[in-house]
């Protein structure tokens, strides 16, 4: 279902002063979006585009979500009624959809309910409210006695016993455009803050007898809105429960989960295992049967089928299918692996590929190679890919079927050509031919007797 005649502000004018932070609150990060990514996401699946409300320094949101979005300025702050007043600039339909852009947590379809109630309900201006076991600073809905709906008023000025009230004001509402102009130009900032609430338009509804529709939200709803770093923490934790959720209803086993960290965007195949201590992150795909951790941390991966990948970190890279990486292995960006490659323990790799079944299995760096399939690379050898003056990196090109000795220094540019051999300790400075064995290194003296002599002066 669409709705043409509704547009969607999003208020994220707010100094977050509680944060105590130099970035603006929604773009704090969540499961690697920013908190406002999620408002918008869930506005984008009920096909809502949203008008966001921003203070004037208003680049970081650009940066973070470029001209895709319609910024509406609120050049200083002056509370959440006056959010909106700015940004009623931008409507031109018959409703608003108005909400705050520092919750992540409401989900597609709790946006879409409420619309959809609001709308068939023919309401002026609709809230949706929820329970909550502590209702902490937010905003208390008041009714009278038989229940009818009577306004909201804010923890700061509300009452004693209005202090009470469990039933909250989630900072999600509907209006119809043509009331809520009215009430915008009537708010007053006559409260504990000296600001303008939207809130007190509700109490404006009342007043006129307009039509106002209140329900409350299906569901648990554990919190409402972030506002300070604690409550940042409680909302990536609730969404992380319901990622790891996700993940096992598509057949992922989780071990310890409460160790484990899933990106929101993260992709895991069924029969995969993410076990304790591991950190997936950003637009991570994990395919089918992979064990991931201990301790591993993937950043922007892509890992095939039947791989492990243990205690290590992976980074912009690709992992193939069939694969070991690690204990402690370091791949750093713009590396591939295809598939039953091997890269063991305490290597390190960097904008480089390893061919079908090749190894790099102990204590190696290798940076800017092309390791072509078959290809054994010996423990300690390291590509020596930068000079030190030109600030370029050079290439090596390992061909097929090359088995480079142990402890090798490969000085690139350099070409190892298929099927060669490289002796143990050797510096290659030069191509090798093909099926050639290369040996690069002092040819061992045996001093007879010299340790006699030393000591005994025999
Ligand atoms: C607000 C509600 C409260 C509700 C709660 C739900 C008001 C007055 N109170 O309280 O009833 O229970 O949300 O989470 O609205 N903003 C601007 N410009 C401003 C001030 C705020 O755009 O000048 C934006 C903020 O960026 C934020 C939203 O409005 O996204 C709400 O402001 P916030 O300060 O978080 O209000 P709460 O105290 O959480
Ligand atoms: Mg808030």
């Amino acid at each position: 279902m669409s709705y043409p005649s509704v547009q969607a502000l999003i208020l994220a004018g707010g100094l977050g002063t509680r944060m105590k932070s130099a970035m603006p609150k929604v773009l704090h990060d969540v499961l690697g979006h920013p908190m406002l990514w999620y408002v918008v996401d869930a506005l984008k699946d009920i096909d809502v585009q949203p008008i966001v409300v921003t203070p004037a320094a208003n680049e970081a949101f650009r940066a973070a979500f470029g001209d895709r979005l319609t910024y509406a300025v609120q050049p200083e702050q002056h509370g959440s009624g006056h959010a909106v007043q700015c940004g009623m600039d931008y409507v031109s339909a018959e409703y608003v959809l108005v909400c705050n852009g520092d919750d992540p947590l409401p989900a597609a379809e709790d946006y879409r309910v409420f619309l959809d109630e609001s709308l068939a309900e023919h309401a002026d201006a609709a809230v949706l409210a929820a329970y909550l076991e502590d209702a902490g600073q937010l905003g208390r809905v008041v009714r009278t006695v038989d229940g009818a709906f009577a306004g909201i008023v804010e923890a700061r000025d509300a009452r004693p016993e209005q202090l009470g009230i469990q039933e909250i004001n989630t900072g999600i509402y509907v209006f119809r455009s043509a009331e809520l102009r009215r009430w915008l130009a009537r708010m007053k900032s006559n409260n504990a803050q000296g600001e303008y609430y939207i809130t007190e338009c509700f109490s404006m509804a009342v007043q006129d007898g307009s039509h106002v529709h209140c329900p409350v939200a299906r569901g648990t709803w554990e919190m409402s809105g972030v506002n300070d770093r604690a409550e940042l923490a409680l909302a990536a934790g609730l969404l992380q429960r319901r990622k790891l959720d996700h993940l096992y209803r598509e057949g992922v086993t989780i071990n310890m989960p409460g160790t484990v960290h899933v990106d929101w965007d993260v992709v895991v195949g069924r029969d995969s295992e993410i076990r304790q201590g591991s950190c997936l992150k950003g637009s991570t795909k994990v395919g089918n049967s992979s064990v991931i951790g201990p301790n591993t941390i993937l950043i922007d991966a892509q890992v095939g089928d039947e791989t492990t990948v243990l205690a290590s970190l992976v980074e912009g890279s690709t992992i193939g299918s069939n694969c070991a990486v690690g204990p402690f292995s370091y791949i750093r960006p713009g590396t591939q692996t295809a598939e039953r490659s091997k890269v063991g323990a305490f290597c390190e790799l960097k904008a480089s590929s390893l061919g079908v079944g090749s190894k790099v299995p102990h204590l190696s760096y290798i940076g800017d190679a092309d390791i072509a399939e078959n290809v054994n690379v010996g423990a300690g050898t390291i590509t020596c890919n930068y000079d030190g003056f030109t600030h370029t990196k050079h290439h090596t090109v390992i061909e097929k079927d090359v088995f480079i000795g142990a402890n090798n220094n490969l000085v690139a540019p350099v070409t190892i050509h298929e099927g060669a051999y490289t002796a143990t300790g050797s510096t290659i400075t030069h191509d090798v031919p093909p099926e050639a064995l290369a040996i690069a290194r002092a040819v061992q003296v045996d001093k007879e007797g010299w340790v006699r002599r030393k000591k005994h002066g025999q």
